[in-house]
């Protein structure tokens, strides 16, 4: 029985890991140094797969906590508290928990051995913040240096007002920690990292994780698809060719196209059949989508999906907003938010093929 080589939708590791190798040195020359991380990448384009694979090589104490799933600030401290009881053990805790300005509530879980850790709501929660953070700085030795990995660190806006001063305030003072601050809300990030106003101004190094690059991708492609076909090179290029090197949705139709060649489902136009495959499987969430913008932001996609037109060019304009560039520049920058479209190395672009796919295919049934 064969296994399905590609992978897609959670975090990626070996071997379903591909590339990477300039970033992983950036991402580790980082955390050696005394210096913060801050990355930053559209939706799915290996953050957390990149982050995961640089920690797993080293030994150093590690806290990874998914900012989405924190639901205020005494949860933030909590989150963070139960984690470091992963990585220290109770006896050497012990002593520097008594000490917290709020001692929290702490039960281990006997079969599991994990602890649980609640912190009453309080009207001086960044305090409990403070005191977790300050642990994490004194409970480790400065030979072995932990990393602490915020991820989806834009939701800080939502957490906890004025949470992003009072965590600056605390952790610049940490000598020991590197941090990592990784996010997908580009605009969001930059503005909490570059904008001079903004307590985390400058305060990590910024690196923007880009696409993967189309030969590496084509050399792992190829290689998972040699043992269903004798065209696994050509089939590799068009999957590339529709997806652009998007890192999920590369492997999510190379998986699909995998399958269908391992099911025997014909062997001519597999890369249309298995995006056909995709886009059918979204139909209902994409109509659903589509519902939601407005009318300006419709015919912006449309001319994206249909022209392969830069959409901040003159003629983008001209042809579909008879010249008005300030309107597709307020839609570019809606659809930015989201993450419907994106930008990239090569320009601005529907972040999905298959959504894209599903416009053109619905544009064109509509004109029969
Ligand atoms: N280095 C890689 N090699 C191959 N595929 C990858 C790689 N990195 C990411 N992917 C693909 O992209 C998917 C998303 O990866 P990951 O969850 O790490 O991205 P992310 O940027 O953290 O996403 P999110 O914005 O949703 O948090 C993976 O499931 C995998 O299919
Ligand atoms: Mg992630």
């Amino acid at each position: 029985m064969k296994t399905n080589p590609f992978k897609f939708g959670t975090v990626v590791e070996e071997p379903y890991f591909t590339n990477r190798k300039k970033e992983i040195q950036k991402v580790a020359s980082v955390i050696r140094s005394r210096n913060h991380l801050v990355l930053i990448s559209p939706r799915r384009f290996g953050k957390t797969s990149l982050i995961n694979k640089v920690l797993n090589e080293t030994s150093r104490p590690k806290i990874f906590l998914d900012m989405q799933l924190v639901t205020n600030t005494e949860d933030f401290a909590a989150q963070l508290l139960k984690r470091v009881y992963r990585i220290y053990t109770f006896e050497k805790l012990k002593n520097y928990v008594k000490n917290f300005r709020i001692i929290p509530g702490i039960i281990i879980n006997p079969v599991t051995g994990d602890v649980e850790v609640t912190f009453h709501p309080s009207a001086s929660s960044h305090i409990l913040l403070e005191d977790v953070l300050n642990l994490i700085e004194k409970a480790c030795s400065s030979k072995n240096r932990p990393i602490v990995v915020l991820d989806e660190f834009q939701e800080i806006y939502n957490i906890g007002k004025n949470l992003n001063k009072y965590l600056r305030s605390t952790i610049q003072h940490h000598k020991n920690i590197n941090y990592i601050f990784s996010g997908s809300q580009e605009s969001l990030m930059r503005s909490i990292f570059e904008n001079k106003k903004s307590p985390f101004y400058h305060f990590g190094e910024v690196m923007l994780l880009d696409k993967i690059p189309e030969d590496e991708f084509k050399c792992y492609l190829s290689s998972g698809l040699r043992r269903v076909t004798e065209k696994h090179i050509e089939i590799s290029t068009e999957i590339l060719n529709i997806t652009r090197a998007h890192p999920y949705y590369t492997q999510q139709l190379a998986y699909t196209v995998w399958e269908l060649l391992n099911c025997n489902s014909g062997r001519t136009n597999i890369v249309g059949n298995a995006v056909k495959e995709v886009v059918k499987h979204h139909d209902m969430d994409y109509e659903r989508l589509w519902l939601t913008f407005n009318r300006t932001d419709m015919k912006t996609l449309i001319g994206m999906a249909s022209s392969g037109l830069a959409p901040l060019s003159a003629e983008f304009s001209i042809k579909f907003f008879t010249g008005a560039t300030s309107t597709v520049y307020s839609s570019i920058k809606r659809l930015l938010l989201p993450g419907i479209v994106i930008k990239t190395e090569s320009g601005y672009e529907i972040d999905d093929p298959f959504f894209m796919k599903w416009i053109i295919d619905k544009r064109e049934a509509s004109l029969d």
